[in-house]
């Protein structure tokens, strides 16, 4: 099954669990990249990002590097940002047009869950299966070793439930 984990990170987290679950799924890795990335560094970082989230904005994207189309399979993975997906994803899900696809999605929170981004994500997602969903809780911070270990048992699990096995 020809898999593909797409996602947007911005402090490595996501990455973190995103790269683990391509590793797992021999999946191939779509990074979201914003074409004026807001620094990781200084607190300014906080008003932008901040200010995206709740204004539910649609950031210019780089171009993507590959395109979803001939993949069955779609991881799509995203930090909650003000109780929902990152304004990446939105951008993303806006452009891209996505129909017949089995999906599963993931996030990573602060401490306050998933909120309502897997039922966001869902609904820009219709038209396809969201078969699966896992939230972790900052991994790079916390039980990294646990989160990723769990991370990697739920997509082969996805993944071989996809397969039909
Ligand atoms: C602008 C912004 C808004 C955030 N909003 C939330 C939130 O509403 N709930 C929550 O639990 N964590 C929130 N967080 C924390 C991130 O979701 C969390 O640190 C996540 O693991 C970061 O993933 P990343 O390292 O892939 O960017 C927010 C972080 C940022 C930068």
């Amino acid at each position: 099954m020809r898999t593909l984990v797409i996602y947007y990170s911005f402090s490595g987290s996501t990455r973190l669990i995103a790269e683990r679950i391509a590793a797992a799924t021999g999946g191939r890795v779509l990074e979201l990249e914003m074409q004026n990335p807001i620094p990781e560094r200084g607190f300014g970082k906080f008003f932008r990002a901040g200010g995206q989230a709740l204004m539910r904005s649609t950031p210019v994207l780089n171009p993507l590097a590959m395109q979803p189309a001939g993949y069955d399979l779609l991881f799509i993975g995203t930090p909650v940002w003000a109780g929902t997906l990152a304004p990446p994803l939105r951008t993303f899900l806006r452009d891209v047009e996505l129909a017949g696809k089995a999906i599963a999605l993931f996030c990573c929170h602060g401490g306050g869950g998933p909120s309502r981004t897997f039922a966001h994500l869902r609904k820009a997602l219709a038209g396809n299966r969201v078969v699966s969903e896992i939230a972790f809780y900052d991994p790079r911070k916390h039980n990294t070793d646990t989160q990723i270990a769990e991370a990697e048992a739920w997509a082969r699990q996805v993944q071989t439930s996809q397969d039909g096995g």
